[in-house]
């Protein structure tokens, strides 16, 4: 795993949108795997802002996942999430974006479905993450199996009470999600995983110094041959690296580090 520290969230978001950019550059046809959550945020913005004068007639995009039971124009679907945030300001067709339906009448086949519609595009080339604090990726909570494609999850509580925030009750969090499976993310040429914020350190110190277990499914990660973080410093902030030297003597000269 690579790891990019950067000095803070506009850093860390402008850099992932350039990667992003330099991605769209190379390939016109790239299939981009995109993430919701508050880390991104300035990531799509920032992509907003620069992609002026990019082709992205010929891009696909499929999302990590969506809650159960919300339709597309719920405004708290990511379907809605990823429309007003990037969609619709990049100008992308409706053929171009998919996630999964959490609305749909039957969600085991939708999660069949939007599996096969990931290989028929020829898979991710280059997916964003975010991580939660449990070390969830998507939303493949801890203990979700290493195998695992797209499918339905109970959310934990935990999970949903870090997801409130987005909604007007905590208990209008829906209890459930179809979320892409770790082995379908694990499918994704490129990662790209960010994390900003005091709030990730232990999940980073997790990610970055523990072995891997299917009790932080980010940690399957570990074995992904391209993977690049970009975290801030408040988000490695308690990782030790080689030779225990503390993150900000990495950030001191913005190298770029192997870990693993
Ligand atoms: C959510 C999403 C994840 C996201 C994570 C972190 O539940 N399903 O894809 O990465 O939690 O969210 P945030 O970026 O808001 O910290």
């Amino acid at each position: 795993m690579r790891v990019i520290p950067v000095n803070n969230y506009q850093e860390m978001s402008d850099l992932a949108a350039e990667l992003f950019i330099q991605e769209i550059k190379n390939d016109p046809e790239v299939v981009l795997g995109l993430a919701t959550g508050g880390t991104p945020e300035a990531t799509y913005r920032s992509l907003i802002q620069k992609s002026q004068d990019l082709d992205l007639s010929r891009i696909h995009t499929f999302n990590l996942d969506e809650y159960e039971g919300l339709s597309p124009s719920h405004p708290n679907s990511y379907h809605r999430y990823m429309a007003e945030r990037l969609f619709e300001p990049l100008q992308l067709k409706a053929s171009q974006t998919h996630l999964p339906r959490g609305d749909a009448a039957d969600l085991e086949n939708e999660a069949e479905r939007y599996e096969q519609l990931i290989q028929e595009k020829g898979g991710v080339d280059v997916q964003l993450l975010g991580i939660g604090e449990n070390g969830h990726i998507g939303f493949n909570e801890p203990g979700t199996s290493f195998t695992s494609r797209t499918h339905i999850v109970d959310l934990k509580p935990s999970t949903r009470e870090a997801n409130a925030r987005y909604f007007e009750k905590k208990e209008d969090v829906p209890n459930r999600a179809i979320t892409m499976g770790i082995a379908s993310i694990m499918d994704s040429r490129r990662i790209i995983l960010l994390a900003s914020g005091e709030r990730k350190k232990q999940a980073m110190a997790k990610l970055l110094n523990e072995d891997k277990t299917q009790d932080f499914p980010a940690s399957i990660l570990q074995d992904h041959p391209y993977v690049t973080i970009i975290a801030d410093e408040p988000a490695l902030s308690a990782v030790s690296f080689e030779k225990g030297e503390p993150a900000a003597e990495y950030m001191a000269d913005q190298r770029e580090w192997e870990l693993r």
